[in-house]
């Protein structure tokens, strides 16, 4: 999807107090659990494209909730920060700003913040250049204590936060060159709830020199924001980070400012360029969405701080800590090997089934220790007598029996009188589309390759 937005019209900014700008650079290699600081950022190689075309490109990302990277279920899942690295260097780097606008995780929960100091991270790896923060990324940062500026990898705008806390709002600035041309690219953070024409105005300040974008990023902003975000005829370009998975443009083709927002979980980078083709006419706006597609190469730096990542996950004990519901009753899990002794069929069956190696997949890709993949991979991890590690509960690892049938002790204890009984998993609770693409529409096919059991 490429949208054309052909030369969208700059009027006269109108005369606004410019404001001194203010960053908050921060500082990140305080990540917990023994995380070491990795190297500096690590760029592939890949011929130079713009700079020549006298464009200029921002890239733009956010939504991330967590997601760095695919679970790798199934194939053809798009996204992974590891990845991003070889769509910035379409464009050299004097050429380009890259910004994040923020919601970085789901939730607050312990993976949560760990997932929250390595996205701090993979932005100082990833070079980008600003950080926008909406109100619930600056309590998470603010109760992990991410705030000092340290190296000055990265800026930071958002919800008014540190020191100089009393001076809203925030902007970023960044010159680029473009053909012998001098860009600058303007940001500024603003509360849509209380977003002004004149706070925005405010915010920029007077138009510096002929080759200028102004981009506003909104926080508490949604489709019901429009009335808001016409009003703002001085702006170039307005986004911020949504609720739907891929990026959208919502201003009309040709209208001023572009309105976008971007897609969640990484899956895609929205790629804003700007050409200055007239410059009498303003910035020529043109805005393609890319997407983070499996095939790309890896960044060996990010690959590393995902390793990092995993190790993390695995130290904080996330499995034992998982929260786990009462069976009802006496009933327990037992294990496969327990429903053997009755069902040598059905488990000779099931033994060279994929179910049945479900965990050796984890610990392949390193990641059997994290609660978010363990879940599918072994038998009833959030339930008491369930699945807690693979030395405590070796008899629960992989899909087993109990994962579809349900707790197996007083079936067994009443040899077979008593049903095996809820909960049982069916197979959508596992084969979803995110996680299995193939299974919706081949339902009997999955089923047939699964059979140990004989229809009427
Ligand atoms: C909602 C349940 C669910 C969760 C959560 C889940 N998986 Fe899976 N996983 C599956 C299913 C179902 C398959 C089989 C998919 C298929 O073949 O259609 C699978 C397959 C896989 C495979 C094998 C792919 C192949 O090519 O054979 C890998 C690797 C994997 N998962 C890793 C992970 C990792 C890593 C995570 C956590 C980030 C995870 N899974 C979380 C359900 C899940
Ligand atoms: C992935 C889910 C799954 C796993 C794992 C699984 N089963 Fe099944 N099982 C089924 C389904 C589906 C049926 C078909 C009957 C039904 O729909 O209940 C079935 C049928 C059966 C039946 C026959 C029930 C009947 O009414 O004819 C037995 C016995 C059985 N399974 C035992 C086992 C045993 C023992 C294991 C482990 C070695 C096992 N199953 C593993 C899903 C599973
Ligand atoms: C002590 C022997 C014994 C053991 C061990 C045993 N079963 Fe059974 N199971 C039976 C008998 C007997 C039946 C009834 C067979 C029939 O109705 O044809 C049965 C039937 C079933 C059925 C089909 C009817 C129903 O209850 O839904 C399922 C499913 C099943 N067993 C699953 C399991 C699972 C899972 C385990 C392991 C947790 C297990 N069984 C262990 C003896 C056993
Ligand atoms: C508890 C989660 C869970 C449930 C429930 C579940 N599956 Fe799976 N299934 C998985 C996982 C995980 C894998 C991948 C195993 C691997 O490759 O490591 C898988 C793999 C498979 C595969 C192999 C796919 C391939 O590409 O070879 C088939 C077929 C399958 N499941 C069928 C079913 C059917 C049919 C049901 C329902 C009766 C079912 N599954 C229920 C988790 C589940």
């Amino acid at each position: 999807m490429v949208i054309r937005e052909a030369s969208i019209r700059r009027q006269n900014a109108s005369a606004g107090r410019r404001m001194s700008i203010t960053c908050v650079l921060i500082g990140v290699c305080v990540l917990a659990g023994g995380l070491s600081c990795p190297d500096e950022p690590v760029r592939l190689a890949v011929p130079e494209r713009s700079g020549d075309a006298g464009e200029i490109s921002i890239f733009f990302t956010g939504s991330e909730l967590g997601a760095l990277k695919p679970c790798g279920c199934s194939g053809g899942q798009l996204g992974g920060l590891s990845k991003r690295t070889v769509v910035f260097d379409r464009v050299p780097a004097g050429s380009r700003a890259i910004v994040d606008t923020g919601t970085l995780v789901a939730g607050t929960g312990e993976q949560d913040l760990i997932k929250f100091r390595i996205l701090f991270e993979a932005f100082r790896l990833l070079g980008y250049d600003l950080v926008h923060l909406t109100d619930e990324d600056v309590q998470i940062a603010q109760s992990l204590g991410l705030e000092a500026p340290q190296d000055g990898s990265f800026s930071v705008i958002g919800t008014p936060w540190g020191p100089d806390q009393a001076d809203p709002p925030r902007t970023f600035v960044k010159r680029l060159a473009a053909r012998g041309r001098q860009i600058t690219v303007r940001f500024a953070a603003l509360d849509a709830r209380i977003a002004s024409p004149e706070s925005a105005a405010e915010a920029f300040g007077v138009q510096v020199g002929t080759y200028c974008v102004d981009i506003l990023i909104l926080r508490n902003a949604d489709a019901d924001s429009r009335p808001i975000w016409t009003a703002f005829s001085d702006v170039d370009c307005i986004v911020w980070p949504s609720d739907s998975d891929e990026p959208q443009v919502l201003s009309e083709p040709g209208q001023r400012p572009l309105v976008f927002t971007v897609g969640r979980f990484g899956r895609h980078i929205s790629r804003l360029s700007v050409g200055f083709s007239d410059p009498d006419a303003g910035p020529a706006l043109s805005l393609e969405d890319i997407s983070v597609e499996e095939t790309l190469p890896e960044n060996e730096s990010l690959a590393r701080l995902y390793r990092q990542y995993q190790q993390i996950v695995s130290q904080s004990d996330l499995l034992e800590k998982y929260p786990r519901v009462p069976l009802p009753g006496q009933l327990r899990y037992v294990g496969s090997g327990q429903c053997r002794w009755c069902h040598v069929i059905e488990h000779s069956e099931w033994s060279p089934n994929p179910h049945a190696d479900a965990f050796a997949t984890l610990v392949e890709v390193g990641s059997d220790r994290d609660p978010e993949c363990v879940i599918c991979h072994v038998v009833g991890m959030d339930r008491e007598t369930g699945y807690i590690n693979e030395e405590r509960t070796p008899h629960l690892k992989d899909v087993g029996c109990e994962s579809c049938h349900g707790p197996g002790s007083e079936h067994i204890r009443s040899n077979g009188g008593l049903p095996t009984t809820e909960p049982k998993m069916t197979c959508l609770d596992c084969h979803t589309p995110e996680h299995s693409s193939g299974y919706a529409g081949h339902e009997d096919e999955f089923r047939e390759k699964i059979k140990h059991w004989w229809e009427p």
